[in-house]
């Protein structure tokens, strides 16, 4: 007898085979499942991964150490023809490049991928199914056939490193937690106003002095922090070891350097680059705070070559973002050469000079085989060339401009997917693109905000974001606030993109309770909870963690009044509760808004 699942990620492997009771649980669920009761298949030693080419090599090989942990040996990893008895992982160029097919029974295990890409997926979801199959014995995956592809191409996470430095091991573990969501793209924004982090070795400066903020740097660090000298940046090698590390999880690394606004920090470093005037600093303690590049001073082009042409070589990614946000253009109008340029060329709109300065970078990037990336606000006035890509991050309404003019977008608009944004009211983080959890992340629809059909084709993906100006104010009594700020959205997030939310968030909500949570504590992740539930009855009122937990410990909001919480509490006035749960990792710690407990 067969079991067909088609809706569900969990299946209850009953007895099957003389099993014991077992659930499959694999998130993103698949497409396509389908269970038999035939002979299922032993994980037992001496077993072989073997790859049918040696692109393969390095997934395999990351693929048995993770086996390894599950079945308490080393599998070997080999490369040559599929055999009985083995678990083989082969391409087919007939599959769509992230497309893969996982079929189990008695004799063989058999991944099937379109490219390296889908192969990575077939064997992080034979590392699921193995996970959940694994007890005190031998370890055995029940006959089964699996038919998965994801609805995006592109998914993707955008890491501000700039404002707040990130070292590389941080990063390792963001692409190994963003790995296991099935995100494929890490959009590493590489400059800003506040730092320049990728080594230019023709420019060692750049990253000497733009590196690091305070101190003597020219560099204006964040507040309070005037003697402390801070930062960091990655060497050119160890961002050829961090794309290997990311390409071998299936994560290609996308390079920014926002150009021509929000480049205060390398303005500091070349006061050449800017426009021609003298700035008033009195109000800004003497610093220049002029963050735009002069469009009319062909000098700066070299440097801009030298740096991108350097971008180029050490990324492999097929675009490279260029920015194009925000720029003040009253830089532009303040300068006579940028006047003189416009008169020349008959602007009548600064607008076109940020079209002629994004025109000359597409053009270095093709130099050099690359495509262009860049802000929505980059193509609002249509003229950059269609295959530019635009992450429209405004708002919905940029989105749908984008799409409208034909561009191929990132789909990342702050109200949904800025995940630097508060999760309720008295929690920490920015607002003004809205305050939004989880759920919000999951409601997104594309149709239902307005995208037309033809739109549609051109949505390229979806991109979550996390800018850091907070983060290291954060940091020091939150070192968990990256974690913090990303779980659970980026697991909405991830969802929406693999497989859409057609399930409805009711349902979603409990795969998250009775699934992700526990797979986030096993994985060390501080995610945040959602609102403990208050049930109030005639004033007295019991509070629950959404994970189930009991809530150990209630902060009242009368100062230096902090007591222990272990049974019901009476409210009969407006409290600031602050919850701990004795779960996992420790604490789950939710601040609750005030409203939310107004009895
Ligand atoms: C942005 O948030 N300025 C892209
Ligand atoms: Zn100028």
């Amino acid at each position: 007898m067969k079991k067909t699942i088609l809706t569900t990620a969990a299946v209850l492997l009953a007895a099957v085979g003389g099993i014991a009771a077992k659930q499959i649980d694999i998130v993103p669920r698949p497409l396509f499942m389908e269970v038999s009761d035939s002979e299922e298949f032993r994980l037992s030693e001496p077993l072989a991964l073997r790859v049918a080419v040696s692109e393969l090599l390095p997934a395999a090989r990351i693929f048995a150490g993770q086996l390894e942990r599950i079945v308490s040996f080393e599998p070997d990893v080999v490369c040559g023809k599929a055999k009985k008895g083995a678990v083989n992982i082969v391409l087919d160029r007939k599959l769509a490049a992230e497309e893969y097919r996982v079929e189990v029974s008695g004799q063989r295990i058999d991944l099937t991928a379109g490219s390296p890409r889908g192969a990575f997926h077939a064997m992080q979801t034979l590392r699921q199914i193995a996970a959940c199959c694994a007890g005190e014995g031998e370890t055995v995956i029940p006959a089964l056939r699996i038919e998965d592809k994801p609805f995006f191409a592109y998914r993707g996470m955008m890491l501000d490193v700039a404002r707040t430095w990130v070292d590389a091991p941080h990063v390792k573990r963001y692409i190994d937690l963003l790995s296991y969501h099935n995100i494929n793209k890490l959009h590493l924004h590489l400059s800003d106003d506040e730092g320049w982090r990728i080594e230019i070795r023709s420019h060692p400066e750049l990253t000497e002095i733009g590196g690091f903020r305070g101190g003597d740097s020219p560099v204006r660090p964040i507040y309070g922090k005037w003697d402390e000298k801070y930062g960091g940046y990655y060497t050119q090698e160890q961002m050829r070891e961090l794309i290997a590390y990311a390409a071998a999880r299936n994560i290609e690394i996308i390079p920014e350097i926002d150009l021509p606004g929000h480049s205060r920090n390398i303005a500091s470093v070349h006061p050449e680059i800017r426009c021609n005037y003298r700035p008033d600093t009195v109000s800004t303690c003497g610093y220049d705070y002029r963050s735009a590049w002069c469009v009319a001073r062909e000098e700066n082009y070299a440097l801009l070559e030298d740096i991108l042409g350097e971008i180029c070589d050490l990324f492999p990614s097929e675009y490279v973002h260029v920015g194009g946000d925000e720029v003040d253009m009253s830089q532009w109008k303040r300068c006579p050469d940028c006047q003189a340029l416009m008169a020349r060329e008959g602007m009548d709109d600064p607008h076109r000079l940020e079209d002629r300065f994004m025109e000359r970078m597409s053009a270095i990037l093709r130099s050099h085989g690359k495509r262009t990336a860049v802000w929505n606000e980059a193509v609002r006035t249509g003229n950059l060339s269609r295959d530019t890509r635009v992450h429209g991050w405004e708002s919905t309404r940029a989105c749908l401009d984008a799409t409208a003019k034909g561009y191929p977008t990132i789909v990342m608009p702050g109200e949904y997917f800025y995940f630097d944004m508060r999760q309720s009211p008295e929690e920490a983080g920015h607002n003004w693109a809205g305050i939004f959890d989880a759920r919000k992340v999951y409601s997104f629809d594309l149709e239902g905000v307005g995208f037309s059909e033809e739109q549609r084709r051109h949505v390229a993906g979806l991109q979550g974001a996390f800018w850091s100006e907070l983060y290291s104010a954060h940091e020091p009594e939150r070192p968990d606030y990256l974690d913090y700020m990303l779980y659970p959205r980026v697991c909405a997030l991830a969802c929406l993109a693999w497989s859409g939310n057609g399930d409805g968030w009711v349902r979603y909500y409990e795969e998250l309770r009775t699934k992700h949570y526990p797979r986030m504590e096993a994985m060390g992740i501080r995610y945040r909870l959602f609102p403990p539930r208050l049930v109030c009855r005639d004033g007295v009122c019991t509070v629950t963690a959404d994970d189930g937990s009991e809530i150990f410990y209630v902060r009242d909001d009368r100062p230096g009044e902090e007591f222990r919480y272990t049974g019901p509490v009476r409210t009969d006035r407006p409290h600031l509760f602050r919850f701990f749960t004795r779960r996992g990792t420790g604490r789950s710690p939710y601040v609750a808004d005030r409203s939310y407990y107004r009895t």
